[in-house]
């Protein structure tokens, strides 16, 4: 088995890398970060961990990775991919409170890290899920991408970049199986969290439950260890129920 995570550098990728090591010292774990100094160091020099440059506007390029490679060929299809990187706000790019603060540029960035980069590293990757053990590929979406519970508007580019990465799970949900069984495409909402992204809503935060990220790994953790083919094509909440798409 192989774990990869992409976005290891965030408050989620970095506590569940963390949670994969605590709970599988003996699987192999393959981090991606677009800046790799980001990640934490216990993380960059622990033996099992490789942490990987990677962006997510562009393709994960692993030829000169043989040992990465190796480490995917030796699970035998049972690779957990982990999509955890993610963008609600930066320089350049910030929530929309009106349909008059909607910018081209600022959408592009949101559907390029929240949604394209997750189809860019399935078309690389998905090649070592075939096997007889459970591959899986595991979205940590938004429950604010979910079109069926909206009720608050705003934040235009997050939101809709979030309700893409879910179809691009869904679409995977559908496809992957043909070609690769047994496998298992979940989006998850990780619940309110303590991060970076979070942190500048901390006052609009006051009235919600905010989760440490090591909880929040603890939650996501328990849904990834119990996932099977049945629940293929799930959006699933850190708590376990489903969310409508
Ligand atoms: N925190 C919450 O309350 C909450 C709630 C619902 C959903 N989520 C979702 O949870 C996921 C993780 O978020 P988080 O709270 O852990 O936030 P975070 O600490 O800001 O982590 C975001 C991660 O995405 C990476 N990233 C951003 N742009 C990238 C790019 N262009 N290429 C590669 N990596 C990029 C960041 O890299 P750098 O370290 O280099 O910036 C970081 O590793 C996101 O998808 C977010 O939408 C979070």
């Amino acid at each position: 088995m192989a774990v990869v995570i992409a976005g290891i550098s965030g408050a989620i990728g970095s506590a569940l890398a963390e949670r994969f090591l605590t709970e599988r010292p003996d699987e192999p774990l393959i981090g991606l970060a677009r800046d790799v100094h980001k990640v934490s160091k216990a993380l960059r020099e622990h033996s099992g961990v490789h942490v990987l440059d990677w962006q997510a506007e562009l393709p994960l390029d692993l030829t000169g990775h043989p040992e990465v490679r190796e480490q995917l060929e030796l699970a035998k299809g049972g690779v957990t991919l982990i999509y955890a990187a993610g963008l609600l706000h930066d320089e350049g790019v910030s929530p929309e409170k009106r349909v008059e603060d909607i910018d081209q540029a600022s959408m592009l960035r949101a559907f390029q890290v929240n949604c394209i980069g997750l189809g860019l590293l399935v078309q690389t990757l998905s090649p070592w899920f075939r096997g007889k053990r459970l591959a899986c590929v595991a979205a940590v979406s938004a429950k604010v991408g979910s079109i069926d519970d909206n009720q608050l508007g705003g934040w235009y580019a997050y939101r809709c970049s979030k309700a893409a990465l879910n179809m691009m799970v869904k679409n995977l949900s559908v496809e992957l199986p043909r070609k690769y069984s047994p496998i298992a495409c979940v989006a998850l909402h990780p619940g309110t969290t303590r991060s970076a992204l979070s942190d500048p809503f901390s006052q609009s935060l006051a009235k919600l439950t905010v989760h440490e990220p090591d909880a929040t790994a603890a939650n996501l953790y328990g849904i990834l260890a119990g996932l099977s083919e049945a629940d293929n094509g799930r959006f699933i909440s850190w708590d376990g129920r489903d969310i409508p798409w």
